[in-house]
């Protein structure tokens, strides 16, 4: 499968595992699943706790480590300087890396409280991961869960763009509006939750139409986010499953495009900002 581009030359293996909400000793084994069937890249949060589990897997694997795509985030609550450097620091440790790939401001307020205008921070972390990049630690850097809103005073701040936008994407949440804005600006979207987290899975009309193409709903919700231009990052701890996922090389017509388009607004999903 081909990989994907940053607009600053980085390439990105097109389908990631994803490790939110995997456990640390369900994660060891799944990146090791993953790595043995293929996969390449590997996206994890500090937030998950098993950034330390994913990096034994990725040593035990005997994968050399610049062959690995490893992604990692700031906690959504850290938006000062010394915080910034801090977890990075942190997060290294924890992986035993010297570097990560990708390094995403987790979101643009923290968790615990959803649409914070928390500008002047994310500045600051963003300004802190740019120096940090200069320094080696990060070769690429970030955002997640950000709007155009969120990402255009980053641009006016540094005049550096995000090179990602990892963002909750799947059949019937694609989030059209920051989609547009960042391909319209050369910022790659991922698409975290490519599943809607299991909750598509048993949706009729992606039933009958993956039985058509002789798939699982999961791969052609995979697929569905490829053929739109986006990194799927599907998650499982499950082997069979982690397999099945990155065997995603079929095309969807431009016919069913339309139509798994057309579920946008109503899948079970939850909004984290209208
Ligand atoms: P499991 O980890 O037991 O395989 P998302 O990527 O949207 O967050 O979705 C993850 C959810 O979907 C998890 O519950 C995961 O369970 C499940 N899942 C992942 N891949 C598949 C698959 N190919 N078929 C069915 N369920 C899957």
């Amino acid at each position: 499968m081909k990989d994907f581009r940053t607009y600053d030359g980085i390439d990105i293996p097109a389908v990631g595992l994803g490790t939110w909400q995997s456990a640390p000793e369900d994660c060891y084994r799944a990146v090791r699943w993953a790595l043995d069937a293929g996969y390449r890249h590997i996206d994890t949060a500090h937030a998950y706790g098993n950034e330390a589990d994913v990096g034994r897997a990725i040593r035990d694997s005997g994968i050399p480590r610049e062959e690995i795509f490893v992604t990692t985030k700031l906690p959504s609550h850290i938006k000062d300087e010394q915080g910034t450097e801090a977890h990075l620091t942190e997060s290294l440790r924890n992986l035993g890396m010297e570097y990560v790939d990708l390094y995403l401001i987790h979101a643009p307020w923290p968790w615990s409280d959803i649409g914070r205008d928390c500008t002047e921070g994310n500045i600051i972390a963003w300004r802190t991961i740019l120096e940090l990049q200069i320094r080696g630690f990060v070769r690429c850097a970030g955002v997640s869960n950000f709007l155009p809103s969120d990402i255009r005073p980053l641009l006016e701040d540094t005049g550096v763009m995000p090179a990602v936008d990892q963002i909750r994407y799947f059949v019937g949440n694609t989030q059209r509006e920051t989609t547009f804005f960042c391909q319209e600006n050369g910022i790659l979207v991922e698409a975290y939750s490519p599943l809607a987290t299991g909750s598509i899975l048993d949706n009729d009309i992606l039933s009958d139409t993956a039985a058509r193409y002789n798939v699982s709903v999961a791969q052609l919700c995979i697929a569905y986010c490829l053929r739109n231009g986006t990194l799927p990052l599907p998650k499982s701890v499950n082997k069979a499953r982690i397999e099945q996922n990155i065997a995603v090389d079929f095309a969807i017509s431009d016919e069913d495009m339309a139509k798994l388009d057309a579920l946008d607004g109503i899948g079970p999903y939850r909004r984290l900002r209208s």
